[in-house]
């Protein structure tokens, strides 16, 4: 039994990892963390484990082989390095960090500790994205030569003012949050390709000023005027790849009010748009004729796979698609549309 601690029991933690670990007969739950003690002491008491408040403590003990990194996006890095540094395995959340420099300080804690590090890039353990992903490498699509990837919402910025907006607890907006896993997935189904350039426009407009924000709900818990909104809520960008290139569109608001949600990739024999979360749809055209097809294929739980795999890492070693080193392309990826943004300018990687 691999002992385990979550550290971090918010939204992530109680929705994912500390019900996957409760029900993989590999894994023993010894502690959960939260700063916000009734936090932890709730999780204790759902799915079991001793309640503490500070990480430092679950960390101390040798008995624990793994952790789980679920807090806020500014201490990743912090607490991920602390984690290998004590010896333990880590499945931190994603983004990796805030910043790729911070990702790059993650990585290399991982070579010094020869533990593993796997980030939370989820997908990667989806069953859709994974038939689509052995299309692709079978040639059924043919040559891809541009994957187009839309993450846009009418009206879904995340606790206004709060710390989803606060750049220096998030790192940035709608891309960091939502496009991490849409550019990882998108990623991972062309064999994560060495990124080349970046050219990108990040613009923070309907959130701010925060008062003149119209909604009809909000998630993650409600506007803070007090507080900051000082991320993108709009993001545009082209990625040139040693592979196809990839741009994107995301949208935590705009003034239309649909929410297109969708990574098509373009092939020569064929093509699939993956609906986020959901199935996807195969056209190519054969014998003069268009078609169009909808797969069927039993899901499996992505989380628990998530879980389980890492837990296999515990045991055995090894490094699955959700390893550091193949999500820190992401990570790059991210920060050169944001620096390209802030340049205003193209990257070059
Ligand atoms: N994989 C996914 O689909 C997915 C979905 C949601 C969130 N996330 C990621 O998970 C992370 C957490 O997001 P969330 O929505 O659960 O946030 P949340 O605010 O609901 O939960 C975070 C928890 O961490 C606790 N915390 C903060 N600092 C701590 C520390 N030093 N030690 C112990 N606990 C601490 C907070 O008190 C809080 O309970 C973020 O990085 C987010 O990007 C991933």
């Amino acid at each position: 039994m691999v002992k385990v601690g979550v550290i971090g029991c918010g939204t992530i933690g109680n929705a994912a990892h500390l019900p996957a670990y409760t029900k993989n007969p590999r894994a023993e739950l010894a502690y959960v963390c939260d700063i916000i003690p009734e936090r932890a002491q709730k999780a204790a008491g759902e799915y079991g484990g001793k309640a503490v408040t500070d990480y430092r403590e679950v960390l101390a003990d040798p008995q624990v082989s793994a952790v789980s990194v679920c807090t806020p996006n500014n201490t990743h890095s912090t607490i991920t390095v602390a984690a290998l540094d004590a010896g333990k395995n880590v499945l931190c959340e994603k983004p990796a960090a805030r910043c790729y420099a911070d990702a790059l300080v993650m990585q290399e804690a991982q070579r010094r500790s020869a533990k593993t590090l796997n980030i939370g890039v989820v997908n990667r353990f989806n069953t859709a994205v994974n038939v689509i992903k052995k299309l692709i490498d079978t040639g059924e699509l043919g040559n891809i030569y541009h994957v187009y990837v839309s993450f846009r919402a009418h009206r879904s910025i995340p606790g206004l003012g709060g710390a989803f907006t606060t750049k220096e607890i998030a790192g940035g907006g709608v891309l960091i949050d939502w496009g991490v896993h849409y550019l990882d997935l998108a990623m991972y189904c062309l064999g994560d390709p060495e990124p080349k350039t970046v050219s990108s426009q990040a613009y923070s407009v309907l959130g701010r000023p925060m008062e003149d924000y119209s909604f009809l709900g909000m998630w993650a818990g409600p506007p803070d005027y007090s507080g900051t909104y000082d991320v993108e809520d709009f993001v545009t960008g082209l990625i040139r790849t040693g592979g196809p290139t990839i741009s994107l569109n995301g949208a935590w608001a705009q003034n239309i009010g649909v929410s297109d949600t969708y990574i098509d990739f373009l092939g020569d024999k064929a093509g699939v748009r993956l609906v986020y979360g959901q199935n996807f749809k195969l056209y190519t055209a054969k014998g003069g004729a268009l078609f169009e097809s909808t797969p069927e294929f039993a899901a499996s739980d992505m989380f628990y796979d998530e879980i389980d795999s890492f837990l296999g890492c515990v045991e055995n070693g090894g490094k699955t698609p959700a390893n550091i080193d193949y999500a820190i392309r992401t990570s790059r990826i991210m920060q050169a549309i944001y620096d390209s943004s802030d340049a205003k300018k193209e990257v070059i990687l």
